[in-house]
């Protein structure tokens, strides 16, 4: 199911990684934007370690001080609208429950999403995703959904009608080719969905905690959603996802959406740990210094095979004027890991600790390749 690079990858530490041969390399994959943190981190480590020591597994059907913990953290860091919060292992996952949770809310069927736009793979998130590839082998799919062209006010405000359980959009589409959204797009939309009485579903499962310069990338914009969707970096390489909501959702029947490893012990201890580090050492402002530095440095480069540079804080894409394979592929024999988005997009989602000479790495062998 999966391209594979020809590397083993056996060790990791802050954003760099070594092979099984011993080579060493920069990570500007982090398990595709997961390892907020970066490879062996401490506070990771010692949260895996003392939990697991204590105790990994408990069940919703019982509290736990660890997942209440966490709980209380994420009170703390979402809009304070947002107050109730339900676990679970993955991002689609998460997606999943808000899309379920929206219907159930609004007693409504129609879910919209955007063109280009990447949500997962499980039968409604996929439903909600614009990739035909992924879609076709699947079909039919789920019945509701609809697709509108994405960073265009005036078309989806059109198809927010009284039959809109929500809206579903990314703030940067990353899968889509790192891709950010227009601050005039989404409060077109904030207010479309108030005003029709849908909700804004806002998936910040790869935007989330600091990638792009803010600990949520909706803060760029001034734009609240009614149910947020997080994973990859909440518990710093852990699965985790999480589905933030508050009143717009209200109360749902006991048991009408469970999952057995949702809130374990061991996940929540570990995102409760990680989110702290991410708020107290700032390392959305680190993101965006260091995004910012990337960015300008490839600029400068005036490439003739850059088409554009896009992006907000350590979520970089550079966009080719042919496809990106062949450039990927030299990169890692510069000793550099990087991710595709769609075919002509070098997509960098590196560990936000990356530190300032492991960025001048990253530029000077791109400014190799791409010359
Ligand atoms: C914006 C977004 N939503 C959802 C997902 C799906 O997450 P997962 O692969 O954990 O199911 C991804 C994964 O890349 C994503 O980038």
């Amino acid at each position: 199911m999966y391209h594979k690079r020809q590397v083993v990858l056996v060790r990791g530490e802050g954003a760099r990684v070594w092979d099984a041969d011993g080579r060493e390399y920069v990570d500007c994959t982090a398990g595709i934007g997961v390892a907020a943190l970066g490879h062996a981190h401490p506070v990771v480590v010692e949260a895996l370690t003392e939990q697991a020591a204590r105790l990994v597994t408990c069940h919703e059907g019982f509290y736990n001080d660890q997942r209440a913990a966490l709980l209380d953290r994420l009170d703390a860091v979402t809009p304070s609208a947002l107050d109730r919060f339900f676990l679970s292992s993955s991002g689609t996952e998460a997606n999943e429950a808000a899309i379920k949770f929206s219907r159930a809310a609004t007693g409504r069927p129609e879910i919209v999403s955007a063109m280009r736009g990447y949500h997962g793979k499980t039968f409604g998130a996929l439903s909600a995703t614009w990739g035909k590839s992924y879609r076709t082998p699947f079909e039919p799919l789920v019945p509701g959904f609809r697709m509108v062209p994405f960073n265009r006010p005036d078309a989806v405000v059109e198809a927010i009608s009284d039959t809109t359980a929500a809206v579903l959009v990314e703030v940067v589409q990353g899968e889509g080719g790192v891709r950010p959204a227009t601050t005039e797009y989404l409060q077109a939309l904030r207010t479309a969905c108030t005003n029709r009485g849908a909700l804004l579903i806002i998936d910040e499962v790869q935007t989330g905690f600091g990638r792009t310069g803010k600990l949520f990338a909706f803060e760029h914009h001034g734009v609240a959603p009614d149910i947020l969707t997080l994973a990859k970096s909440v518990a710093g390489g852990v699965p985790m996802g999480v589905t933030a909501f508050g009143d717009a959702v209200g109360q749902l029947p006991k048991l009408s959406h469970t999952t057995t490893f949702g809130g374990n012990p061991l996940a929540c201890a570990v995102a409760d740990r990680v989110i702290a580090h991410i708020v107290s050492a700032d390392l959305p402002a680190h993101a965006a210094a260091q995004g910012r530095r990337l960015i300008d440095a490839v600029e400068t480069l005036s490439s003739p095979r850059v088409r554009e540079v896009r992006g907000l804080g350590l979520m970089i894409g550079i966009e080719l004027k042919q496809p990106a394979g062949p450039a990927a592929r030299s990169l890692m024999d510069e000793g550099i890991l990087v991710l595709l988005a769609g075919s002509t997009v070098l997509r960098l989602l590196p560990p936000l600790v990356i530190q300032p000479e492991e960025i001048d790495r990253v530029i000077t062998a791109l400014g190799k390749v791409l010359a």
